[in-house]
C-alpha cells in the first residue's frame, strides 16, 4: 500500500470516526482502522465523499498506509484496550512516528505510556479532546501533551480542526508527559463544579424564591447576557424551559434525581488530595451527585426536622435572584481559581511549565466550560503570568467586593430555609479560609503534637518543638 495518509485513526467508534471526519472534511488524507472491520467500512460507506480516506482491515496495512513519521491516533476504549492497541502498534512503527491518544486516559496512565515509548524513540501524545461528539466533529477544545517535537508534527493539524473563536484555535502544547489529560481531567472537574452551581441557583430560586421552571428559565437566559454567559447556562436555561411530553409537567420535574458520573470527577478530586489541592466546589459538586444517588439514606434522613421556610413577596423575590446572581458568580470565580490552582500545583509537581491564560483561551470554544468569563481570565494571566489567583486581579477583586454581602446573604438564607448549598457554601468557605489571617489550624497542630508528639512550628521562632503535655488521664 502506497503511504498517502497524513493521519490514521483506530478506533471507529463516535468520537473517533468524527475525529477522522474532522480532519477529512479538513483536507488531509485519513488512514481508517477499527477492531471488527465492519466499522470501518461503514465509515466510508456513509461518510466516504466527505474527504479521503483509505480504510485498512489489518494493522499492518494501516501502517503502511501513514506517511512518515507516522501520525496514529487511537481511539479506543481507556485502560487495557488502550494499551492492547499500544502494544500490537508499537511493535509495527519506527523511531520517531507518533502515537496520539485522544482518549479520556488517566494522566499518570499516559505518563507510564510515554516513559515506555520514549525508550523506542517513539513519541507517545495523549491528548485530551473535548466537546463530546459534536465537538470532534465541528472543532473540539484539544489539549496535547507529549513532547515539543511531537507539537511540531501535530500542532498544526490539530489546530486545523479545533473549535475557533476569534480566529484564534482551541488548543496549545499544554505540556509534557500527561498534561494533557491532566488539563482535561480538571476541565472536567470544574464542569462537575458549574453545573452544580447552577442546579444550586436553581434550587434556591425554586424553594426560597417560589419561582417555577419556566421563569427560573427566563432568569438564565438573562444572566446569560451578561458576566455568565456561558454555554452551560444556556443548556441550563433550555432544559429548565422544557416541558415533558408525556405528562405536560416541566421536564426537570419528571427526571429522576440522581446525578450519574463517569468518573472523572472523582479522578480530580482524588488527584487534588494527593497534590495537596483544596478544590472544594469541585470535590463538594463530585460529593453531591454521588450523596444524590444514596436512596436508602436519603428516604432514611426525609423525615427529619430542616429549616424554616417562608413566602417571598414579589419584591423580595425578585431582589432575591439579583443576589443568587451574585453568588453564582462569586462562586463560579472560586471554583475556577480552585483548578486554576491545581493546574499550577501539578505544573510545579511533574515540571509541565503550563500556561494558564492559554488553558483559559483553548477553553472559550468546543469544549462544556467554554464562556465569556474565560476571556478575562485569559487576560488575566497575560498581565501576570505568575499569579497564584485570579483573585488579585483588579476587575475580579471589584466584582468580589461587590458580591460580599450577597453572597454571604444567599447561604445564610439558604441554611436557614434548609436548602442544600454544599457547593456555594464550600466557595464561601474558601475564599473565608484563604483570607483569615489566623486559622484554627494552630489549635490542630496543638492536638497534633498532644496525643502524637508530632510538634509544631512557632510563630516567633525558628524551628520544631514539641511540648510535654500534663495529660488529664
Ligand atoms: P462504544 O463507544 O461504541 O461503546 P467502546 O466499546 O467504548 O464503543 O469501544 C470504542 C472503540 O474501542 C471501538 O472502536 C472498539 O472496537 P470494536 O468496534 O471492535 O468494538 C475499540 N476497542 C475496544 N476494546 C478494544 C481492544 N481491546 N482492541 C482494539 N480495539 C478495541
Amino acid at each position: 500500500m502506497k503511504a498517502t495518509a497524513q493521519i490514521g485513526v483506530t478506533g471507529l467508534a463516535v468520537m473517533g470516526r468524527n475525529l477522522a471526519r474532522n480532519f477529512a472534511r479538513h483536507g488531509y488524507t485519513v488512514a481508517l482502522h477499527n477492531r471488527t472491520p465492519a466499522r470501518t467500512k461503514a465509515l466510508v460507506e456513509d461518510f466516504g465523499h466527505e474527504g479521503a480516506f483509505v480504510p485498512a482491515e489489518t494493522a499492518e496495512e494501516f501502517v503502511a498506509a501513514l506517511e512518515r513519521p507516522r501520525r496514529l491516533m487511537i481511539m479506543v476504549q481507556a485502560g487495557a484496550a488502550t494499551d492492547a492497541v499500544i502494544d500490537e502498534f508499537a511493535a509495527l512503527l519506527e523511531p520517531g512516528d507518533m502515537i496520539i491518544d485522544g482518549g479520556n486516559a488517566h494522566f499518570t496512565d499516559t505518563r507510564r505510556r510515554e516513559q515506555a515509548l520514549r525508550g523506542l524513540g517513539i513519541h507517545f501524545v495523549g491528548v485530551g479532546v473535548s466537546g463530546g461528539e459534536e465537538g470532534a466533529l465541528h472543532g473540539p477544545s484539544i489539549m496535547p501533551g507529549g513532547s515539543v517535537a511531537s507539537y511540531a508534527a501535530l500542532g498544526p493539524m490539530f489546530e486545523t480542526i479545533s473549535a475557533k473563536v476569534d480566529g484564534e484555535p482551541c488548543v496549545t502544547h499544554v505540556g509534557t508527559d500527561g498534561a494533557g489529560h491532566f488539563v482535561k481531567m480538571v476541565h472536567n472537574g470544574i464542569e462537575y463544579a458549574d453545573m452544580q452551581l447552577i442546579g444550586e441557583a436553581y434550587h434556591l430560586l425554586r424553594q426560597v424564591g417560589g419561582y417555577e421552571p419556566a421563569r427560573i428559565a427566563e432568569i438564565f437566559r438573562q444572566w446569560n447576557k451578561g458576566r455568565l454567559d456561558s454555554y452551560l447556562m444556556e443548556i441550563s436555561a433550555e432544559v429548565l424551559a422544557h416541558t415533558d411530553a408525556a405528562t405536560g409537567r416541566p421536564f426537570v420535574d419528571v427526571v429522576a434525581d440522581s446525578a450519574g458520573q463517569k468518573g472523572t470527577g472523582r479522578w480530580t478530586v482524588r488527584t487534588a488530595l494527593e497534590l495537596g489541592s483544596p478544590v472544594t466546589a469541585i470535590a463538594q459538586a463530585t460529593f453531591a451527585r454521588a450523596a444524590s444517588g444514596q436512596r436508602a439514606l436519603r428516604a432514611a434522613y426525609r423525615e427529619l426536622p430542616g429549616g424554616t421556610s417562608w413566602d417571598l413577596t414579589a419584591y423580595e423575590a425578585e431582589r432575591f435572584a439579583c443576589l443568587v446572581e451574585h453568588a453564582l458568580y462569586a462562586s463560579k470565580l472560586i471554583a475556577y481559581d480552585q483548578g486554576w490552582k491545581m493546574i499550577l500545583d501539578a505544573s510545579a509537581e511533574y515540571g509541565w511549565d503550563i500556561d494558564l491564560g492559554a488553558i483559559a483561551r483553548i477553553w472559550r470554544g468546543g469544549c462544556i466550560v467554554r464562556a465569556a468569563f474565560l476571556d478575562r481570565v485569559r487576560a488575566a494571566y497575560a498581565a501576570d503570568p505568575c499569579r497564584v489567583t485570579l483573585l488579585t486581579e483588579e476587575g475580579f477583586v471589584a466584582e468580589i467586593a461587590d458580591s460580599q454581602v450577597p453572597w454571604r446573604e444567599v447561604v445564610a438564607t439558604a441554611a436557614r430555609h434548609g436548602v442544600p448549598v454544599p457547593a456555594f457554601s464550600a466557595a464561601l468557605s474558601y475564599y473565608d479560609t484563604l483570607r483569615t489571617e489566623r486559622l484554627p489550624a494552630a489549635l490542630t497542630q496543638g492536638q497534633r503534637d498532644y496525643f502524637g508528639a508530632h510538634t509544631y512550628r512557632r510563630t516567633d521562632r525558628e524551628g520544631r518543638f514539641h511540648t510535654l503535655w500534663e495529660r488529664a488521664d
